[in-house]
């Protein structure tokens, strides 16, 4: 058996790379903190000098980006350190690493879709962290990929799809910031395209290295976000509320987010063929998980 070793395996991304349909003759073996904690990095590199692996995906991450800007060492050591470990021991092992890396490097001051060769200029301390992580990647010798994303949802995990959904069966009326612009991602599909990267990498020596960008397609803001879960929600006897679209001012945060956080497809099309669907189908398959099928 290909083993791929897997971490994060109880976050959003990690559970949906353990229902990927892989193909035969790959196991996936997913880890979370309780196998091995990512901020101690002689433990990482024991984990993948333990057996062989065909490939690591490296999907953990200290992901709560408010809390991150009081618990910097800690997001470093999670987002950046082991991710170094990783592409160390990776490289001394000659496997390939696919790391999950992230819109927040990215400023958010563009008009149109992030290129993965645009400059970066992370706003606060996950952005820089996760940045750490790419640079640590690249520089380590290991055969990599790197797959930013952005706004990640799934029918599992805390995510902005469930809190709607909860936050809608209590409230007629949600305020929802409208001036931040993207495009989900789910998780199941992210999960897709990262298993698709991996099997090229594993099967073929020369298959396409370096960054890549992964969400769904089609621009919204967090407010039209809101109001298509709504939709969709109701079209399914579920939870259903008006959204008022209101400024990010109205909504502080601990952290800056970018204003406008919309990837382009363009290099992972090329690469890798992957063309992603639109975001308003792939949030359908999450209600249909969460709520039951649309009955309109
Ligand atoms: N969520 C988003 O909107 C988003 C956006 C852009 C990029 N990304 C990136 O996409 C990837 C997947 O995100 P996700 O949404 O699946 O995140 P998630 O649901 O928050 O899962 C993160 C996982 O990392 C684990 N983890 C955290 N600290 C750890 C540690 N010290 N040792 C071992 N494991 C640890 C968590 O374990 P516990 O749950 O046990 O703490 C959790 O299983 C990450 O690289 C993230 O940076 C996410």
């Amino acid at each position: 058996m290909k083993a791929i070793l897997v971490t994060g395996g109880n976050g959003q991304l990690g559970t949906e790379l353990q229902r990927c349909a892989w193909p035969a003759g790959y196991e996936v073996v997913a880890i979370d903190v309780a196998d091995l904690d990512l901020t101690d990095t002689a433990a990482i590199a024991a984990k993948v000098a333990e057996r062989e692996w065909a490939a690591v995906i490296n999907g953990a991450a200290y992901t709560a980006v408010d809390k991150a800007e009081s618990d910097l060492v800690t997001a470093w050591a999670v987002n950046a350190m082991a991710p170094a470990a990783f592409g160390k021991a990776c490289a001394e092992a000659g496997i390939p690493l696919v790391q999950v890396s992230t819109d927040y490097v990215f400023a958010g001051d563009k008009q149109g879709a992030w290129e993965v060769d645009d400059p970066v200029a992370p706003l606060g301390v996950y952005g820089a962290s996760k940045l750490g992580g790419e640079l640590a990647v690249r520089t380590s010798g290991a055969r990599h990929v790197i797959v930013r994303t952005a706004w990640v949802v799934s029918a599992h995990g805390n995510n902005f799809v469930k809190t709607m959904l909860r936050v809608g069966a209590e409230r007629d009326t949600l305020t929802v910031v409208e001036d931040q612009h993207g495009t989900p991602t789910s998780a199941a599909d992210l999960a897709d395209a990262l298993m698709q990267i991996t099997v090229r990498l594993v099967e073929d020596a020369d298959a396409p290295t370096g960054t890549f960008h992964f969400s769904n397609a089609g621009p919204t803001t967090w407010a039209g976000f809101a109001r298509e879960i709504f939709v969709q929600s109701a079209a399914r006897g579920g939870a259903q509320a008006e959204v008022q679209g209101i400024p990010t001012s109205d909504y502080p945060t601990p952290a800056t987010r970018p204003a406008n956080s919309l990837l382009s497809h363009a290099a992972i099309g090329k690469a890798y063929g992957i063309q992603p669907r639109a975001w308003q189908d792939a949030l359908g398959d999450i209600l249909d998980e969460l709520i039951g099928a649309n009955k309109a």
